[in-house]
């Protein structure tokens, strides 16, 4: 593997007064996908939002491509032109602005005009439908629709480092399916580090390279997801597997 892209060292973070991240270690290599599962609530939003500047870090350190960002706001994290895109839990498009707008939001700070036709070009390849559909309303998109869209905004400005929080949800099965699929060929196809979480959690550890296991602010199981599939501990507890 290469070098490490995003890094959280010791990670302590919440919501004024509440502590929800109780000191966490978590690393990401060059062109690795990795998938952070655990039950609902234990913090997994939570801890990535804090690595972007979107939550409060209380103490430890964040380092994206080597550069520290510990306490940085996310447009300053962007001004520092470090390569990331986010693709918050529930796709968030703007619903009143047409397919075509809600891509050029996503280089705003680029200037969209020498950049546009460029990346919408690989964008098309990547989502045919958005082509398709390009001069119309994002509110007319369905579920999975929008999901497409919320992704092709994140990789207009070509991040190095991709985080995707739960990009099923709200998907149907085969949907969801083929998004994950989507996700392992963003992977291979544009050569980015990819930080999944997800709710399916044994159908994305079996397509990860590394997974942690969040239960309550902390890590309560890592490695290589190939070890963590066949942990029959892990299988029971975090991965809905039944029969063994
Ligand atoms: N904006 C907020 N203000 C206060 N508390 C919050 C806020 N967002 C989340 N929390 C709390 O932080 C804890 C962790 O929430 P978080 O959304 O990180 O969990 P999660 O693992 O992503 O859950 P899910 O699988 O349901 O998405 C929860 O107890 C939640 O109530
Ligand atoms: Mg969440």
């Amino acid at each position: 593997m290469g070098q490490t892209v995003l890094r959280g060292e010791q990670i302590y973070s919440g919501y004024g007064k509440l502590q929800v991240i109780n000191g966490i270690d978590i690393y990401i290599d060059e062109g690795e996908l990795v998938t952070i599962i655990g039950p609902n609530g234990s913090g997994k939003s939570t801890l990535i939002r804090t690595m972007i500047g979107l939550v409060e870090l209380f103490n430890g350190h964040v380092y994206i491509r080597g550069k520290e960002v510990s306490g940085m706001k996310p447009h300053e994290i962007i001004e520092a032109g470090i390569p990331l895109g986010y693709v918050p839990q529930l796709a968030n498009v703007f619903p009143s602005l047409t397919i075509e707008e809600n891509l050029k939001m996503g280089l705003f700070v680029k200037k969209w005009d020498e950049y546009y036709q460029q990346r919408t070009e690989e964008m098309f390849k990547l989502f045919p439908i958005l082509e398709e559909r390009i001069k119309q309303k994002a509110s007319l998109l369905s579920g999975g629709e929008r999901q497409m869209l919320a992704l092709a905004r994140a990789l207009m400005p070509s991040p190095e480092v991709l985080i995707l929080d739960e990009p099923t949800a709200a998907l149907a099965p085969n949907l969801a399916e083929d998004m994950l699929q989507l996700v392992v060929s963003l992977k291979k196809e544009l050569n980015i580090s990819i930080l999944l979480v997800e709710q399916r959690a044994k159908r994305s550890m079996e397509l990860s390279d590394r997974g942690y296991v969040l239960v309550t602010g902390e890590i309560a199981a890592e490695g290589p997801a190939n070890e963590l599939l066949a942990e029959d501990r892990i299988r029971k507890l975090y991965l809905g597997v039944r029969d063994r």
